[in-house]
């Protein structure tokens, strides 16, 4: 066979194997692996380096507008340009619905954003704010026919969040339709309740957002959501777990052998609560929710990440400059609650979990890939297209330096964020070139894509999202009484 390209002598990676071997591809996808391939149009040698199926970033806001009305720095073009300097070859990203909007019309609205800009491939999960009749009976359905089969509802934020009601409406809609349910786990009341009194106690530097947005609740809505989710046997997935509180809650949850998947970004690894307790309104700039907590919580979540609770690490980028637009959109001298919330880090997530998980031996390879790529793949139904080195898969791949010693800092990477909190920090490997179907996006640090030759890549329902067929006692009531199809 004619190849196009064949990646030569690489030591192939994937969530399973590790193996030396060339990989020969041939329009845009992996046409074939093994030893001496005959020679390829182009070749790229990438002896003594990995290569690892490229990132999935399951967890972006990219060209978001925030409930409050806030835009998010990055578009759909540099966004993906920094993922694409980090290893990431595909992204999903959020179609956020505010209360009123048809989400119809959200979705295109974002495909216009994305289509024109993106260099990597990207997706939509959808965010629920307004779980109407007729966004359940009648959008929602048809947008999980079309490829959107995630998304997420919040618990708190006042913009955003649903009541328990609700969550059960659209868990059963869920259940229903196939897709996955993913979940903002924090007790609004309790975080309303303390940022009150914080509050009318002059309490406003950023550091008192770690304060108001305590452990327990993410503990305990954590544990809500996975009851109501189990009561409708539906699965769900838990985003950006923190601390251990949370990590019980699922822990348990999967113990008892439920569909509970589970999220963990760079930020509960990397920074703590100390980070928002700068000068002036520095600590803005590490102000994300849940907050980081501290060494204590930084530990659990990496065993959670070795004992296999956590499926994905995800950067959960939330970028906001720091400045008016973004951070200190409602003044410097703004109190906590006011702040933007949200840090970057897609550039950033493969390179800090590759140093400080597997150089420190915490977790091992195949993990990492698995956590980076593979897991999120299968869980958001782009698997094998996406997160495999398998013939048939796209060439989304991503030659890796395991010994390239960098010092993060914001200059040289590719959001338009202007900061980022691991400034300074040095980790080791990076990527040397990053594949997306074949074509060569990044080469040495250079971009080498065109604007706009992103796909979207519309989504399969995932067997993650399938129930147990364990109803609850009450479902098999109903069931009796002759109501099981409408249960
Ligand atoms: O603080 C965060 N995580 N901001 C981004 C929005 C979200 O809740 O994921
Ligand atoms: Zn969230
Ligand atoms: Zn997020």
């Amino acid at each position: 066979m004619d190849f196009d390209l064949v990646i030569r002598d690489g030591n192939a990676v994937t969530a399973t194997e590790e193996v030396f071997c060339d990989i020969g591809i041939k329009g845009g996808t992996i046409a074939a692996i093994g030893k001496k391939l005959p020679k390829g149009e182009r070749e790229i040698d990438a002896e003594g380096n990995y290569v690892f199926p490229g990132g999935i970033d399951s967890h972006t806001h990219i060209e978001q507008l925030s409930s409050s009305g806030i835009m998010c720095a990055d578009d759909f073009y540099t966004g993906t340009v920094s993922a694409a300097h980090g290893g990431t070859t595909t992204i999903l990203s959020f179609a956020a619905q505010h209360k009123g909007d048809s989400l119809r019309d959200v979705v295109s609205d974002y495909h216009m954003k994305a289509k024109e800009k993106a260099v990597i491939d990207y997706g939509f999960h959808l965010i629920i704010s307004d779980p109407s009749e007729s966004v359940l009976q009648d959008e929602l359905p048809e947008l999980i026919r079309n490829g959107y089969t995630s998304f997420k509802v919040y618990m708190t934020y006042d913009a955003l969040r649903l009541d328990d009601y609700q969550m059960l409406d659209v868990f059963h809609l869920a259940r229903r339709e196939g897709a996955l349910t993913m979940i903002h786990a924090e007790n609004h009341d309790i975080i309303r309740w303390v940022t009150k009194r914080l509050l009318d106690l002059g309490a406003r530097a950023p550091k008192f957002h770690a304060v108001s947005h305590p452990r327990l609740a993410e503990g305990e809505a954590t544990s809500r959501a996975i009851s109501l989710a189990e009561f409708l046997d539906t699965p769900c997935l838990i985003v950006h777990v923190s601390a251990e509180d949370g990590m019980e809650a699922i822990q348990r949850a999967q113990r008892r052998g439920l569909k509970v998947f589970a999220e963990t970004c760079p930020q509960y690894l990397f920074l703590t609560a100390e980070d928002l307790d700068q000068p002036d309104m520095a600590g803005a700039m590490c102000c994300c929710s849940p907050p980081p907590r501290d060494v204590a919580s930084q530990e659990a979540i990496w065993r959670g990440l070795a004992n296999g609770t956590f499926q994905v690490f995800s950067s959960d980028h939330a970028p906001y400059r720091f400045d008016e637009t973004g951070k200190l959109s409602q003044g410097e001298e703004a109190p906590f609650n006011k702040i933007a919330n949200g840090v970057p880090g897609l550039e950033v997530r493969m390179p800090l979990l590759f140093s400080e998980g597997v150089l420190k031996k915490r977790i091992d390879l195949h993990q990492f890939v698995d956590l980076t790529s593979t897991r999120a793949a299968k869980l958001y139904g782009m698997f094998p297209r996406k997160g495999s080195i398998s013939v048939g898969a796209d060439a989304d791949l991503v030659i890796w330096d395991g010994q390239k010693e960098v010092t993060i800092a914001w200059e040289n990477l590719h959001d338009n964020v202007g900061y980022t909190p691991y400034e300074g920090r040095k980790v080791t490997g990076w990527p040397l070139t990053v594949l997306s179907r074949g074509r060569v996006v990044v080469d040495a640090g250079e971009l080498q894509a065109e604007k706009g030759s992103g796909l979207f890549i519309p989504r399969e329902k995932p067997s993650s999202a399938e129930p147990l067929g364990r109803g609850s006692h009450e479902a098999g009531l109903m069931a009796r009484y002759g109501f099981g199809e409408a249960w």
